[in-house]
């Protein structure tokens, strides 16, 4: 089959909310997080670590800290993307604290999002959540903010392309 397109993966690309209950295969998780690990990062600290939960009651308090949204806990594998704010912090201040963390994991997690629709796989961003109650839950170092959480999976529904601002609204051109 011929490969997709880097352009074609994030046309494709869409939020999925249901998963199929099949494992993800260790070597795709290698890749996604391989993928994480090539992010940029602001001075290239990396400022970030990744969780990859499996475990059924884990799972479960993910869900409830994202307010029961329901279909974290119902995808075989969550990835909790955090960030190490004070990595950022060290070399870039007050900037690195609150923007240079964020951004870093930002764009990991658009690595990883990326590399699981070029496997075939499905994911969501879900970023509503209680970070104090999803540290608590997963016993994270006090260092570490989670930012996003990624459940994983083979798609179990089609999704849908939202619509978006059109170019014109969004773009200006400063000739
Ligand atoms: C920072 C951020 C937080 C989000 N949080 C949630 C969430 O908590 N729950 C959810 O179902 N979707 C969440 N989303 C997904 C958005 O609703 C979705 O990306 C948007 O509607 C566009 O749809 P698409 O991803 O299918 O293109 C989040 C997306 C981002 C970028």
């Amino acid at each position: 089959m011929e490969r997709k397109s880097t352009y074609e993966i994030i046309l494709e690309r869409r939020s999925i909310r249901s998963f199929r209950s099949d494992p993800i295969p260790e070597e795709h998780l290698r890749k996604i997080f391989t993928a994480a690990q090539r992010a940029p990062s602001a001075g290239n600290r990396q400022p970030w670590h990744f969780y990859v939960v499996r475990n059924y009651e884990l799972k479960q308090a993910l869900a409830e800290a994202a307010f029961d949204q329901e279909f974290v806990a119902q995808a075989p594998v969550v990835i909790v993307v955090c960030a190490d704010p004070e990595r950022s912090a060290v070399r870039y201040g007050e900037r690195g604290r609150t923007l240079y963390s964020i951004q870093d994991t930002a764009s990991a997690v658009m690595n990883i999002w990326l590399t699981v629709v070029e496997l075939g796989l499905a994911s969501c961003w879900v970023g509503a959540f209680d970070e104090a109650r999803a540290a608590k839950a997963l016993s994270l170092p006090s260092h570490l903010r989670p930012v996003a959480i990624l459940p994983v999976g083979f798609p179990g529904e089609q999704g849908r392309i939202t619509p978006r601002r059109p170019l014109e609204e969004i773009v200006t051109f400063l000739d």
